[in-house]
């Protein structure tokens, strides 16, 4: 496939940035979005020219590093998909690809296709983790969890905080993540003591980073490329009002 990609470059935070356009030519359908740009990479390299600086670490979708706005879409087109397990087979030859970075006020650019999510771990200090004695491992049944509830956290903790719901939103809200990151932890039992602390303290941290508030638009779960659901916002407030009226 040969295809043109419009990509922006931006050497740091303080650059205004733009839009550069590439040529790419003979990529494999079966190639992935990333080896597509590591192939322009290469070619930059050898030109003299800088590299396109962008996220990534796994390349298997389980990390949460990789991630750009492809055509204005948060992880491209096809759903439920990261950026890292995107295939240019979803494309055509001679396509023009427009590649941008998540833009939100609260991940400012670093370089290129590099934000600063360092926001996303100000939440999860804020709350994300449970108060457990330190020793041996405890028996696996030591805690019994119904099962309906270990599921439900357990699709709740497949959230890896790519940000993907943040660059979505009109409004830069990072409901969802935080929605999935509360919800893991106060479903199961272990998660009870510090249950309304952490919905107050990781919205609080979530305010304080600068994140837009939820109005309901929905586009967050449509990107997500592990389909964490809306219903775990709707649970996040309900959390929130019981803590307010808790402590
Ligand atoms: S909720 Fe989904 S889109 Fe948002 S950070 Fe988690 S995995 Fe990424
Ligand atoms: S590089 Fe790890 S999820 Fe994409």
């Amino acid at each position: 496939m040969d295809i043109q990609v419009r990509v922006w470059r931006q050497s740091g935070p303080s650059d205004k940035g733009r839009m550069v356009t590439y040529d790419v030519k003979d990529i494999s359908p079966d190639a992935s979005f990333l080896e597509m740009l590591d192939v322009l990479n290469e070619k930059l390299i050898l030109d003299g020219d800088d590299p396109v600086a962008f996220d990534h670490d796994c390349r298997e979708g389980i990390c949460g590093m990789c991630g750009m706005m492809i055509n204005g879409v948060a992880h491209g087109p096809e759903r439920a998909t990261t950026t890292c397990q995107l295939h240019m087979r979803h494309f055509k030859d001679g396509d023009v690809i427009d590649v941008e970075p998540w833009r939100a006020a609260a991940f400012p650019v670093i370089k290129d296709l590099v934000v600063n999510r360092g926001a996303f771990d100000r939440i999860i200090q804020a709350g994300g983790y449970i108060t457990a004695p330190t020793g041996t491992a405890p028996d696996a049944h030591a805690t019994p969890v119904p099962k309906p509830d270990a599921d439900a956290a357990f699709e709740a903790a497949t959230c890896i905080g790519c940000g993907a719901c943040v660059a979505a939103c009109p409004n830069g809200s990072s409901m969802l993540f935080t929605a999935a990151k509360v919800a893991h932890l106060g479903l199961l039992p272990q998660g009870q003591p510090e249950r309304d602390t952490r919905v107050i303290d990781m919205l609080e941290a979530q305010d304080e980073a600068g994140f837009g508030g939820c109005t309901n638009m929905g586009e967050c779960t449509t990107v997500c490329p592990k389909g964490i659901p809306l219903t775990l916002i709707g649970r996040l407030n309900n959390d929130y009002r019981k803590a307010l009226r808790n402590t």
